[in-house]
């Protein structure tokens, strides 16, 4: 939640970071604002609610030639989107200015001596007051770097901060406080970079330095100094990341999310490649630090994450109960920590989340750390913070995702889930070799697999045609189908704003058929497997009370067809592996009917990419 950026080097500063900006809008997008020095080192502020184009039509031509700068595109927490509590925020003399991620929870009480010596603020967040703060430091002798050191350990909570200073124009410094908001350096020649994340980076550098919570870097056009919390020199070394900076661009599609939905066969072969392997058949997962040993000793499995994350999570418990035969719960992180759950160091902990920052993703990662589990995390975002806290990181391997709702990284997250259970039910020998064979032919058809799922895509753009209109849809699904259901529900719910329930179908006739009627369609997964016929009579009951149904059933499965209303064949699959393709064309549904409604597929409203704060 909130994107930050900051330049500082021999090039145009403030266009620099008007496109960084750009690439950081899905963090959040109530306000936007930029604070530059001009050529007499004065501040240049500009801050506008709502979208970056509202900044951009703001300033109209009026950016001053400038070196240095930062940038903020808001998710708000403190105070309405409004242009006052866009960032930056800058102290009474208006010489330091202060872009922040995250909640500074006794801001407050840090504001009040303010109050008592006549300041006035003109904000309503938490933010403005570490302006204050740095200015004051200043003004008593304490250099930048020093200073937002010392304001960020008077803070509770979790944050990201980055401050300048008109005393030391180039200069650029950010902390990173807590486990909420990555900071990371870009270096370039003769230029230095800083955001809240990667994406930002990646049209200048692909060299980059994190850093952890209670760190401080002091940043200069040629040079990087790094701090831990007592204030010593750190050395940090700079890492070259893989991602491609074209990835990170619409290109000729008209949203990121279909863009993202079209790269997922290259998501499944990125994914495949090299873990699944024939002759013999057999998984691979890359770098995992457990000796065979070890893998044995498990006792059981804890996989955590949130919304979609958790979904892919679900699906990820019957693999590891299926091949590893490991006892699996899923929770979701945020109730797992507050559960006082029962840990040892036999339980195996696994995390699902793309950012890799997802704040209560991480506190659930602290608690296990604390309990002494072995961690493996499933991540998207190289160099995030949950790779750090985990042992051993599978990583989802769908390049950059933009659009705020999750795509070609939960398709990612569940392959990578699939391997991870096919690898340590190898390693404790609860494998056979034919359901090895099975898995692994399975898993290497899916990008053809999911290719010609995305040839629905004419049939879906007809029946949301027909159903936008709709302002509540049931879910429903069993078994692995069942995770499916949920996250067709939350996507729906996410990009068109339409209300939906996604339940397991057995739960239906215990209290959600008495929403059934002919103004609540039903999607129902009903593919072909162990629980198909258990599904029809679920569409029948749904049916016999008046509403639409719409299946989603197997390649040649025409037994649904004259029962619901609407039938989507999925190509053949392996069916373990049914979910990949369940998602896809629910991805493909609920984009269409945001289309249809006119929504903002990419930016849904409230919502950010990056959930930062609890
Ligand atoms: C999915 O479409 C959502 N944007 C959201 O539920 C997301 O999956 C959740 O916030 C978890 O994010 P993470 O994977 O980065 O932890």
């Amino acid at each position: 939640m909130c994107g930050i950026i900051g330049y500082t080097g021999q090039r145009p500063a403030g266009q620099i970071i008007l496109d960084g900006l750009r690439r950081l809008e899905y963090r959040g997008y109530d306000s936007a604002g930029i604070a530059l020095f001009d050529a007499n080192h004065e501040l240049y502020v500009a801050r506008a609610a709502g979208k970056i184009d509202n900044l951009i039509s703001k300033i109209e031509g009026s950016l001053p030639p400038a070196v240095s700068g930062i940038g903020h595109t808001r998710w708000a927490t403190h105070g309405a989107a409004t242009d006052l509590n866009a960032h930056p925020h800058l102290d009474p003399a208006g010489r330091v200015a202060v872009v922040h991620n995250g909640i500074i929870e006794n801001f407050e009480a840090l504001r009040r001596p303010f109050v008592e010596r006549g300041l006035a603020f003109s904000s309503d967040t938490d933010t403005e007051v570490l302006a204050f703060l740095i200015a004051d430091e200043i003004q008593a002798g304490v250099d930048l770097a020093r200073a937002v050191q010392n304001v960020v350990a008077q803070t509770q909570g979790a944050a990201a901060v980055v401050a300048i200073c008109c005393d030391e124009p180039g200069r650029i410094v950010a902390a990173r406080v807590g486990n909420a908001g990555g900071i990371v350096i870009g270096h370039g020649d003769g230029e230095r970079f800083v955001a809240s994340d990667l994406a930002a980076l990646l049209p200048h550098t692909r060299r980059v330095t994190f850093l952890e919570p209670g760190e401080v870097a002091d940043i200069r056009p040629d040079e990087v100094t790094y701090y831990d919390t007592a204030g010593h020199v750190l050395a940090k070394p700079v890492e070259t990341q893989p991602w491609d900076p074209v990835a990170a661009v619409k290109g000729r599609y008209k949203h990121f999310m279909l863009k993202e939905i079209h790269e997922q066969p290259d998501t499944a072969l990125d994914s495949v490649r090299g873990r699944y392997l024939t002759a013999p058949h057999r998984v691979e997962v890359e770098d995992l630090p457990f000796t065979a040993e070890q893998v044995r000793d498990f006792n059981r499995v804890v996989l955590i994450g949130m919304g979609t994350s958790m979904h892919a999570a679900m699906v990820g418990r019957h693999y590891l109960e299926r091949y590893a035969r490991l006892p699996a719960e899923v929770d979701n992180a945020a109730e797992f920590r507050y559960r006082s759950p029962v840990l040892d160091p036999r339980t195996l902990v696994i995390s699902v989340a793309q950012s890799g920052e997802t704040i209560d993703t991480l506190a659930a990662m602290d608690e296990a750390r604390r309990a002494g589990c072995p961690q493996i995390t499933i991540c998207n975002t190289p160099g995030a913070q949950t790779t750090r806290i985990a042992d051993a990181t599978v990583y989802m391997r769908a390049g950059p995702e933009i659009a705020v709702a999750s795509t070609k990284t939960l398709v990612g997250s569940m392959i990578a889930l699939h391997a991870l259970g096919l690898h340590l039910g190898r390693l404790r020998g609860a494998l056979d070799a034919e359901t090895s064979r099975r898995q692994v032919e399975g898993a290497l058809h899916l990008p053809a697999a999911i290719g010609e799922t995305l040839l629905l895509e004419p049939r879906v753009a007809e029946l949301a045609a027909r159903y936008a209109a709709y302002e509540d849809f049931l879910f429903l699904g069993r078994g692995l189908s069942y995770p499916m259901a949920l996250e067709g529900a939350l996507k729906l719910k996410e990009v068109s704003y339409i209300h939906a329930e996604g339940y397991a179908a057995g739960e239906m006739k215990h209290g959600p058929i008495a929403l059934i009627d002919e103004r609540m369609p039903t999607v129902a997964i009903a593919l072909r497997d162990e629980v198909r016929d258990k599904m029809r009579s679920n569409i029948e009951q749904v049916k016999a009370r008046r509403g639409r149904v719409i299946a989603i059933v197997s390649a040649d499965d025409v037994s649904l067809d004259g029962i619901a209303d609407d039938v989507l064949r999925l190509p053949e699959v392996e069916p373990d592996l049914s979910p990949v393709l369940t998602a896809v064309v629910m991805q493909l549904l609920s984009y269409e009917i945001a289309v249809e409604r006119g929504a903002d597929v990419d930016q849904p409203r409230n919502l950010a990419k990056t959930v930062t704060v609890e």
